[in-house]
């Protein structure tokens, strides 16, 4: 709840009451404070958080535009707005707290115009500027998402830390391909993740000097000790609260540094980002394993039938890049690029994707949307870089008639273009609820038809040559009759 506590400072009874009855009609939730003497008024302020002051001109013989230059001159409450009441057409007086930061004025004796209307208008108006005050404050202190201080705030901390000569570690944590599973499943996904590593962050430092957000993906952490042991002990605490709470799938990468005598405190951060870039190249095998396999999963639990098909396009692709002469590492790459081309579907509502019948065309425009989804998330790692432009163009046509680019022929890389026939063989004879499937025979007859319009015909005399040696059903067989499909093992020995 917001703090409305206001400070009336006014050695006249009456006066007094006349303002707290004139609040209380007004029904604003204000809290009022007095003080009769005019004396500590500084520390009252800061004592009871007061957000607004009301000031007497002369309390006593003691000086109102005194006291309101020594508000303005204290940093820590020169921002608490100070109505001045001063005596009627008293226009020095008013001058002189205008010109010395007062927010605003009144006169006494009270007239029942001011009573009545302005006197708890002028007060309200000073709390709404205080409080939009305070929240800029906020916002520059503090992370608005996770709560934690900003990235300036660490900074001045370290600094602080720095300046005394105190001993100081920087762990950061990074989250792993946050910017993927933002593409993949939305930014509010993305904000969970980050709040809960905050969280655990919090649970873990409590007691320790500060945590705060570093990057868009890195939260640091500031440790008052220097000894390895405490800080492996600390990042083993991060990581069990985070499992312990854990609700995505991702990983975290730590880096960390310890001040060094003399060293500037900005190197200490940078020790600790180069720490973790280090650490993160070691981790990469695993977290490309768990990016892919988290939206893969995602994907096929949605829809069990894209699985099937992903797999089937991968194992019709792998045979025909092998039949075109491509190397090992080439054909691991076309399979790979082929297993994940419809990861971009992880977007498509599931009532889209599993629609018996025919689509809309809003439906058509938000599936046309899955190439370019697919290379956004691909594009993101650079472990799968090299296939997301294949992935991108994987429903693009030989003769230029196909989406998203309408580019044609040679311009499409050969993955995609070898993709779109292994694609369009298992359209053609998966089953579908809404109209009948074709055999082997006749899907390979409707892509030889289609050889030069929308297919590229090098691929398509693959295709043949690899259909005649039975190489394709076979495969088929052996899918529809294996209920685990994407298994780690067989994801594995596609990746580099
Ligand atoms: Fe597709
Ligand atoms: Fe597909």
């Amino acid at each position: 709840m917001r703090n409305n506590n206001v400070l009336v400072v006014d050695d006249s009874k009456v006066d007094r009451l006349i303002i707290m009855k004139t609040l209380e009609s007004a029904n604003y939730d204000i809290n009022v404070i007095e003080s009769d003497d005019g004396i500590d008024i500084i520390e009252k302020i800061k004592l009871n958080e007061i957000k607004v002051v009301i000031l007497d001109i002369m309390i006593g013989d003691i000086d109102g535009i005194e006291i309101l230059k020594q508000i303005k001159a204290d940093q820590q409450i020169c921002d608490t707005p100070v109505i001045m009441c001063s005596s009627l057409h008293d226009s020095y007086s008013i001058t002189q707290s205008l010109e010395n930061g007062a927010y605003d004025y009144f006169e006494k004796p009270i007239s029942n115009k001011t009573l009545k209307i302005t006197l708890a208008l002028k007060i309200k108006n000073a709390l709404d500027v205080r409080f939009r005050l305070d929240h800029m404050k906020y916002l520059q202190e503090y992370d608005s998402l996770t709560g934690l201080l900003s990235r300036k705030s660490i900074e001045s901390e370290i600094q602080k830390y720095s300046e005394r000569g105190h001993i100081l570690t920087v762990v950061i944590l990074d989250i792993n391909g946050l910017r993927i599973l933002n593409d993949a499943y939305g930014h509010d996904v993305g904000d969970k993740i980050i709040r809960e590593v905050s969280d655990a962050v919090r649970c873990v430092s409590d007691g320790y000097l500060c945590s705060g957000r570093w990057g868009s993906d890195e939260i640091i952490v500031l440790l008052p000790f220097s000894v390895q042991k405490s800080i492996a002990k600390f990042i083993e605490r991060v990581k069990e609260q985070i499992d312990s709470t854990r609700k995505n799938d991702y990983g975290i990468t730590f880096g960390w540094a310890t001040s060094r005598h003399n060293e500037p405190f900005d190197r200490l951060t940078q020790n600790a980002e180069e720490n973790l870039y280090s650490n993160k190249i070691l981790e990469k095998s695993n977290v490309r394993r768990l990016m892919i396999d988290s939206i893969m999963n995602t994907l096929h639990q949605k829809n069990p039938r894209e699985e099937k098909h992903s797999v089937r396009v991968s194992m019709i692709s792998e045979a025909l890049s092998k039949e075109l002469g491509f190397s090992d590492y080439e054909v691991k790459r076309i399979t790979l690029a082929a297993l994940m081309h419809d990861v971009g579907k992880i977007v498509v509502d599931e009532k889209i994707l599993n629609k018996p019948g025919k689509l809309s065309e809003e439906e058509w425009i938000s599936i046309k949307r899955h190439p370019e989804i697919g290379f956004k998330i691909l594009s993101t790692s650079t472990d799968t870089i090299d296939i997301a432009n294949s992935v991108l163009v994987h429903h693009e046509r030989w003769d230029g008639k196909g989406y998203p680019k309408g580019i044609k022929e040679k311009e499409i890389p050969i993955a995609a273009r070898i993709i779109a026939v292994a694609d369009a063989y298992d359209a053609m004879t998966a089953y579908r609820t809404y109209r009948e499937r074709l055999s082997s025979e006749e899907a390979v007859q409707e892509i030889v038809r289609c050889s030069g319009t929308q297919f590229d015909p090098l691929v398509v005399d693959a295709f043949i040559k690899v259909s005649e040696s039975k190489k394709i059903d076979q495969e088929m067989v052996s899918i529809h009759e294996n209920q685990n499909l994407i298994n780690e093992e067989q994801l594995q020995s596609v990746m580099i």
